[in-house]
């Protein structure tokens, strides 16, 4: 039941990729998709051979996919209500939309496997703040630098930042809650409880700050 729910969402995954970068194509003549993504591999490689689970559990690895799909959700979202172009708001429109729909699916086979290999409130917390942090890593960072390339070599904290600097500065607080609030329900906790609210809080916080340390440093150097 889960293998093809999983067939599904990964088909999404990459019909995402493609309709975004088929807009990039058309919208900036400059901008090639087939070799920025040809470029982003030579980068990065998904580690797809391994035999165990990274977090230990298949509830941990759910637990993560929930951040996941919190973070594209909201992202999405932000970018549809900073942009101006009408196709991009549509494209973005819908893939937040598969991205919550991503995340309810997980968060079902979540609260399914909770019941075989349980995990406690602050064990899943440390899941969704360790999930959080690789954020900052190769990943992102290589995508970054394969989508904007420039005269010298892939640098990770550079392209790192780079890419936070643009996104930080997309996000609202209203989306910030709603991701918040998407990944505390992962943990386990109520949108109204009071972890929920500082957790919340804190992830806002840090967008913010990131947001604004990224610009200093940008006019300072
Ligand atoms: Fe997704």
């Amino acid at each position: 039941m889960f293998q093809s729910a999983a067939a599904t969402w990964a088909q999404e995954e990459e019909q995402h990729g493609i309709a975004l970068g088929r807009w990039a194509d058309l919208a900036d003549s400059t901008f090639d998709f087939d070799a920025a993504f040809t470029h982003f591999k030579d980068l990065y490689r998904i580690p797809v051979d391994a035999t165990h689970s990274v977090l230990g559990s298949r509830s941990g690895e759910l637990c993560a996919r929930c951040v996941v799909e919190s973070g594209t959700s909201s992202f999405n979202s932000a970018i549809r209500d900073a942009v101006d172009e009408p196709v991009l708001q549509a494209i973005c429109r819908r893939i937040a939309s598969d991205e919550y729909r991503h995340y309810q699916l997980f968060a079902r086979h979540l609260a399914r496997y909770q019941t075989l290999e349980p995990l406690t409130v602050w064990q899943r917390l440390k899941v969704v703040v360790s999930r959080f942090k690789e954020t900052s890593d190769d990943e992102l960072a290589s995508a970054y630098h394969a989508g904007n390339p420039r005269e010298d070599s892939y640098n990770c904290k550079r392209a790192s930042n780079a890419y936070a600097k643009l996104a930080m500065a997309l996000y609202t607080r209203d989306h910030v809650r709603t991701a918040g609030r998407m990944m505390a329900k992962a943990v386990g906790l109520a949108p109204e409880a009071w972890l929920t609210r500082v957790f919340t809080r804190v992830l806002w916080w840090g967008i913010a700050l990131k947001g604004r340390k990224l610009r200093a440093s940008i006019v300072t150097h």
